[in-house]
């Protein structure tokens, strides 16, 4: 079992030490950040990195993100950052947002799944920055979760899939963003996103100048075709029940076919928004947020669907929003938890 530590209110100095000896020594160590729970592990250390692997059950091709407290760090497992990814840096970091470089062969192969280059990203969630920067050493860690099931947000999700996996789990309570960061990546001097987050598209443009938005964001990867971020290619986010994303042209429009589609099978549990409640005929209806509140939306998509997929139901109906800002993000989740099978 693995050793839980409330650090809800506060971090407790003397777990946090026992947090780093077991990262200098190879072990695992659950986390959260402001995105989704990370499960870490010495970026350096081949070996507890391969543990990671093994208890997500991920890919040995989808190379991990590396954690960082500060930009000396970021540049000691980096190099050959050009101005607009030093921008990039300044203008995002810390916060929940990635940056693909070019890495330093201190970091191991397995990190990067044998790329040159890797995921940079620099937490702005107090616990995250306290282990990374009092381990001094840079943190390998994908989200908490076995592969391919929805990211872990909170403590009882995390436990209930990992507790018999890892050496700690520390608890700081329901992630504040709920959705993983943004990935960006720059070719041919422009920002690319090739995962879409809290940092959106808009922004980026606002700061930088250009961006583009990879395609591969909503739609589905073919079978042969060559990925700018191997991540796109596997099934994520889905829970074990089949889910269909719904979206109409208007609110109304979304309702009513909503409603065709419960009327047309037995056993339906619908995820949708709070002030669709009354309108929706559904007995088991999850509430995923106020519908133009994109940001509570965000938080609580993963819990959601975790708990949809513990309704016994045989369909999961899950309302869409707009591409709109963070909705590109929420819409990237859903339409893949969703199988891309939309209505
Ligand atoms: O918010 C987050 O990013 C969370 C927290 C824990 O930091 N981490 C996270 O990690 O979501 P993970 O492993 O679940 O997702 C990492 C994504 C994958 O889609 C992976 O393919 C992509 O980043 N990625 C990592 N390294 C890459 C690289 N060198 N080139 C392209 N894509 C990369
Ligand atoms: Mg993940």
């Amino acid at each position: 079992m693995s050793r839980i530590y409330n650090w809800k209110e506060k971090i407790n100095n003397i777990e946090l030490k026992e947090c780093i000896q077991i990262i200098k020594q190879g072990g695992i160590v659950v986390f959260p950040t402001e995105t989704v729970y990370g499960i870490g592990a010495n970026a350096l250390n081949e070996q507890a990195v391969k543990k990671i692997f093994k208890a997500k059950g991920r890919a040995q091709d989808n190379p991990l993100i590396v954690h960082v407290s500060n930009i000396d760090m970021l540049k000691r497992i980096s190099k050959n950052i050009n101005k607009i990814e030093l921008k990039l840096i300044q203008e995002f970091m810390p916060g929940p947002f990635t940056l693909i470089l070019e890495k330093q062969n201190i970091i191991p192969k397995i990190v990067s799944a044998g790329l040159n280059t890797i995921g940079i990203r620099m937490p702005s969630n107090k616990i995250a920055y306290e282990l990374i920067d009092k381990a001094n050493t840079p943190i390998a860690a994908p989200s908490a979760n076995i592969s391919g099931k929805p990211s872990g947000t909170q403590i009882e999700d995390i436990k209930e899939e990992l507790a018999e996996k890892v050496n700690v789990i520390i608890d700081g309570g329901m992630c504040e963003i709920g959705l993983e960061s943004t990935v960006v990546k720059v070719i041919d001097n422009i920002p690319t996103i090739l995962r879409p987050g809290k940092i959106t598209a808009e922004e980026i443009r606002a700061k930088i100048g250009d961006v583009a938005i990879s395609k591969n964001i909503l739609e589905k990867v073919g079978k042969n075709e060559k990925v700018e971020s191997p991540g796109m290619k596997y099934r994520h986010y889905a829970p074990a029940t089949k889910c269909i994303l719904v979206c109409g042209e208007n609110e109304n429009e979304q309702i009513e076919k909503v409603n065709r589609l419960i009327s047309k099978n037995t056993n339906v549990c619908v995820i949708g928004f709070k002030e669709h409640k009354n309108l929706i005929k559904c007995n088991k209806y999850i509430t995923l947020g106020n519908i133009n509140n994109l940001e509570e939306i965000s938080k609580n998509i993963f819990t959601s669907l975790r708990k949809a997929d513990k309704t016994n139901s045989e369909i999961i109906l899950i309302e869409g929003v707009s591409n709109k800002g963070i909705g590109l993000a929420i819409m990237n989740r859903l339409t893949r938890a969703c199988e891309y099978n939309i209505y």
